[in-house]
């Protein structure tokens, strides 16, 4: 059989690594192709993932860089429509819930060909996030539903979609993870910085950045958090266009205590994270990252699709309320936390499973 191998931007790279390794050994059976739709671009949104995590250069990149949402979605369709004509593949593989994850998809399941999704059955039930939309189609479309826990399980059988489709497997972001922590560990913080006497910051969705008022309010949130530990904010190039165009920039990076630095590749960021104090995010991802290391996660979003990180890991959904933001934090460094337990299956061998499942179908 053939299988194309879908990553489109940055979360992607993390969740389809280790699938494309668990493909090794049934590589003289089948072929595997990976195809980066080049929905992420720059060097350390993209090349820089592929060196940390040793993948190697895709075989095809659409190259198709950054748009509106639709413009960047049918760029993606009609490019990789041609290349499943050229191609003709058995099998799609998906990850994630980015525009790419959609777009390859939609189109694949139109030229009638299989569609399995990684990580399927999240939602957050908030449809002004694109992502949930991006979720709910490609789950609508998929042959197979990879999940990364038991409420996506049930997500997708309150959905009506059929249970021999639904198949539980882990978390391949966390395979990623149990594979390369030691390493990631080994890397000294930045300079100036000791374990455990730091927080990290991270920032990047629309609905908390493109916002001058919300994003004005995180800031002052951190604004106090820094005068008592030491924030390190590894800014996404969205959050810094806008911190540009709103003209906080210059202030954000006078704030005592908090240092605003380029986006970090996989090792670094991951290092940094293991030794840090507690994590602010808005991220999917980093809400499961910290699950897994004990770290504290503080989640400046209303809801989560990732109810698990809060249910039994170290994740608290804080909203966006300076005030709230602040306390939550506050909480923490009195101690305040919850230590959690790492959810089931979420030990490093899901994509192992995944590829079994998937030469298995035939
Ligand atoms: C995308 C995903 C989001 C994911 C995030 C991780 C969608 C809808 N969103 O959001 O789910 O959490 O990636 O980063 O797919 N840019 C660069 N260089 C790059 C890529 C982007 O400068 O390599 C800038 C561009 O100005 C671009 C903006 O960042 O317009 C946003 O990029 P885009 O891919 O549209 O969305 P993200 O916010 O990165």
């Amino acid at each position: 059989m053939k299988f194309l191998l879908i990553a489109g931007a940055r979360p992607n790279f993390m969740k389809i690594a280790p699938v494309l390794e668990a493909f090794r050994p049934f590589r003289e059976a089948h072929q595997v192709r990976l195809v980066h739709t080049g929905q992420h671009y720059d060097a350390r949104m993209s090349g820089a993932f592929f060196r940390d995590l040793g993948i190697p250069e895709p075989d095809v990149n659409l190259g198709v860089g950054s748009a509106t949402h639709a413009g960047q979605t049918a760029r993606v369709m009609v490019a990789f429509e041609q290349v499943c004509l050229a191609e003709t593949p058995d099998w799609v593989v998906v990850v994630g819930d980015v525009n790419s994850t959609m777009a390859c998809a939609i189109t694949a399941k139109k030229l009638g060909i299989r569609v399995a999704h990684v990580e399927a059955g999240l939602r957050s039930r908030d449809m002004s996030m694109p992502e949930e939309i991006n979720r709910l189609c490609t789950d609508a479309v998929s042959d197979l539903l990879f999940t990364t826990d038991v409420g996506a399980n049930q997500n997708l059988r309150r959905e009506g979609v059929a249970e021999e489709k639904i198949c539980f497997v882990g978390n391949t972001m966390i395979d990623t993870l149990l594979r390369h922590i030691d390493r990631a560990r080994s890397i000294a913080p930045l300079n100036g910085y000791s374990p455990g006497n730091f927080a990290i910051l991270t920032l990047h969705r629309p609905s908390n950045v493109d916002n001058e008022t919300t994003l004005r309010g995180i800031l002052d949130a951190v604004r106090s958090l820094a005068a008592r530990i030491p924030v390190i904010f590894p800014a996404h190039p969205r959050t810094m266009k806008r911190l540009e165009e709103f003209g906080m920039l210059a202030s954000a990076q006078s704030i005592p205590g908090f240092r605003v630095i380029e986006p970090l590749s996989y090792l670094p960021f991951i290092g940094l994270v293991s030794h840090s104090r507690m994590v602010l995010t808005d991220s999917g991802g980093i809400q499961e990252e910290t699950t897994v290391l004990g770290i504290p996660c503080l989640t400046m979003r209303a809801n989560t699709e990732r109810p698990i990180t809060c249910d039994v890991g170290t994740n608290l959904l804080v909203g966006v309320d300076p005030d709230n933001v602040k306390d939550a934090a506050v909480g923490v460094l009195e101690g305040n936390v919850h230590r959690g337990r790492v959810p089931d299956k979420w030990d490093g061998k899901a994509a192992q499973r995944i590829v079994e499942i998937l030469v298995g179908r035939g």
